[in-house]
């Protein structure tokens, strides 16, 4: 096989390049997915005529967005393409910190042209910034920072092509992902990292962390260096982030598989035992993305086979201890954890709603066996509960289905990690890749996006569907309504009864992306509240501000031509979930994913994050793009969320 450039590899291109999903072709599932499309027109048409019928009750009536005065505060943000970023009139932007930037003083210097050395490499804010929460305390405010994945190509020396060519090089790697807690303050000249603060930590792939929950000591999760199964070393490909009503930050390890490989051939029934194929883990002899398993007998399959099993969690992080150990809950269950959205149901249990970022997986709920009591105990709330999966009816109706040993056939320690098998022993609804979930904090309603899909319903010239991990074709069905998804959606659901521990939900499409601009008329166009100023593609993180106001980030398409013609760099957008309406806010520099936002405590800051930028951003000619936190503010000083 050709050397493959990583760096220039989408996740899931890696998924289907290390195993390529068969295509299916038999008369049923053609039926179906007829059926389907039916279904789908249905859906759409009422959606696009105003809302007339799905939007019903959900969108408040169909004259909602004319009664409303607008609720946004700025004048929208044309499209950019250029290698910086952009924020309307009467907003300025500046850098935060950036990739490589000193959390202690005894960190190395950022060296323009060849980045930090791997002495001191845990010393600095990590790589590729993506979720974030932020926490204050008297007056103290920490910034608590996932770093997701590492560029090997501006990590290492070019000749090297982003592999590790050394244990050193590995250690480099892994210090620059995980998460960071850093304190952050603001003063005459803006925001500031506090250097030394004693809350400063990096938590990276060697970091230790406990187990708890159903999974917790089981066979599958026991090895070498941990027989006992409740300890693991590291947290991995941390996406999305979270927090808990009791004050604590939740990481999510979404495309994990990617750090394991295996240095000898392994028999299939191993391959099939633990899942392998399932959750992406690689079992082919090659180095992969990273070659930890060149170097590290940890990442080893064939010497480790277990250690997979523990990672893919959500893990918890205590940011005002430094010396916490994380605990990763297995109850909340294992896949490609893109988020965790917390609500609280009327009697006091805790929701936490979560995503599969993988074409056709599924999306989750847990509910808390207790309350959540203000000061009180909360040592049970993410490890004794019910985990459900989404189920989607075509009628607008939806139920989550809990995944008990019962209906899966399961244990309970294989149901918290097989989750993605116990999801389709219960026939969850296959989305649209699962990315970030929005909890309303002035509505019953939570908000989900399906970033894209290329291969929903899609045929080859035989007319063949392609399937997903499981198997499964993914033909259209009523939220994932569009074949070769390129553009993306946000499905919306409204708990029955007012209350987030419901088993059951009325849905509908809050938007769905398109190009009115190239395609006039169809799916492709997208839903009414898409138009040519405002377009946008592939939904990614998601974020409601105090005020109800939902701010939508892109991880999309940024050529700028053909069907993405008029969108531009990827951006950061703000819906009104009464109206529909939507703006563009902020844009980010070409090549940029836009993701990660917060506010600083007094909710005039807002911090924006920018992963893998092309270009020379921020620091221009001459200098390594570097990841970065943008800070933006109103020139008068008013409310930004
Ligand atoms: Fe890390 Fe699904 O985004
Ligand atoms: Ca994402
Ligand atoms: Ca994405």
């Amino acid at each position: 096989m050709d050397q493959i450039n990583y760096d220039e590899l989408s996740f899931d291109d890696e998924d289907e390049l290390k195993f390529p999903r068969d295509e299916v072709q038999d008369f049923d599932r053609v039926v179906e997915r007829a059926i389907s499309r039916r279904g789908f027109l249905g859906g759409v048409l009422a959606f696009g005529s105003g809302a007339a019928v799905m939007g019903t009750g959900l969108l408040n009536g169909t004259s909602a967005m004319a009664q409303q005065a607008s609720r946004f505060a700025f004048d929208q943000l044309a499209p950019q393409t250029d290698g910086t970023v952009h924020v309307p009139a009467g907003y300025t932007w500046d850098v935060l910190v950036r990739w490589g930037d000193a959390l202690f003083s005894d960190a190395p210097a950022f060296d323009p042209a060849t980045g930090i050395p791997t002495e001191g490499s845990d010393r600095v804010f990590g790589e590729n910034t993506d979720g974030m929460e932020l926490f204050h305390k008297g007056g103290t405010e920490l910034l608590v920072v996932n770093s997701e994945y590492v560029n090997g190509g501006i990590n290492l020396p070019a000749e090297q092509e982003g592999q590790p060519a050394s244990a050193d090089d590995v250690i480099r790697l892994q210090n620059f992902q995980g998460v960071t807690v850093m304190e952050v303050t603001e003063g005459d000249d803006g925001w500031q990292v506090v250097v030394d603060s004693p809350y400063n930590r990096r938590i990276h792939h060697r970091t230790p962390m406990a187990i708890d929950g159903p999974a917790a000591g089981h066979d599958l999760l026991k090895t070498a260096a941990d027989p006992t199964g409740t300890q693991s070393l590291g947290t991995f490909n941390n996406c999305g982030s979270g927090r808990t009503p009791w004050g604590t930050y939740l990481t999510c390890e979404e495309n994990f598989n990617g750090y394991f490989g295996t240095t000898a051939e392994l028999s299939l029934d191993e391959v099939h035992a633990n899942g392998f194929e399932r959750y992406g883990v690689s079992t082919e002899v090659d180095p992969g993305r990273y070659n930890y398993h060149g170097f590290d007998a940890r990442f080893d399959l064939s010497q480790n086979p277990n250690e997979p099993h523990r990672a893919g969690y959500v893990v918890e992080i205590d940011p005002w201890n430094p010396n916490a150990t994380p605990v990763k809950h297995t109850a909340l269950g294992r896949f490609k954890h893109e988020n965790a959205a917390y609500a609280l149901a009327p009697d006091g249990r805790v929701v936490v709603y979560m995503g599969d970022d993988e074409r056709g997986e599924y999306m989750y709920k847990w509910v808390s066996r207790d309350v959540y009591v203000p000061g009180g105990d909360t040592s049970t709330l993410l490890s004794e509960g019910q985990l459900h999966v989404a189920k989607f009816n075509n009628d607008g109706t939806g139920i989550w289905l809990a995944l008990t040993t019962e209906d899966t056939g399961m244990s309970e320690a294989k149901i918290a990690i097989f989750t993605r098998m116990a999801g389709t022993a219960v026939s969850a609804t296959t989305m649209d890749r699962p990315e970030w979930i929005a909890v309303n904090p002035t509505a019953i309603e939570g908000y989900c996006c399906l970033t894209n899909n290329s291969r929903r319903g899609a045929t080859d010239d035989a007319g063949a569907i392609h399937i997903n991990a499981a198997g499964e074709p993914m033909t259209v069905n009523a939220p994932n309504p569009r074949e070769v998804n390129n553009y993306g959606q946000i499905v919306r659901w409204r708990p029955h009864g007012d209350d987030h521990a419901a088993s059951t939900f009325d849905w509908d499409l809050y938007v769905m992306a398109g190009n009115p601009s190239v395609h006039t008329e169809g799916p492709y166009a997208g839903t009414a509240n898409i138009n040519a100023g405002n377009m946008f593609n592939s939904p990614d993180g998601m974020m409601f501000d105090t005020t109800g106001m939902m701010w939508i980030q892109t991880d999309g398409d940024d050529d700028n031509e053909g069907d993405f013609a008029g969108m531009g760099n990827n951006q950061m957008l703000v819906g009104d979930p009464v109206t529909g309406e939507i703006r563009r806010f902020l844009t980010g520099p070409k090549g940029s994913e836009v993701t990660g936002l917060t506010w600083s405590a007094d909710k005039r800051s807002m911090f924006v994050g920018v992963q893998h930028p092309g270009g020379n951003f921020p620091d221009g000619e001459g200098s390594l793009p570097r990841s970065a936190i943008v800070v933006v503010k109103r020139d008068d000083g008013a409310l930004v969320g």
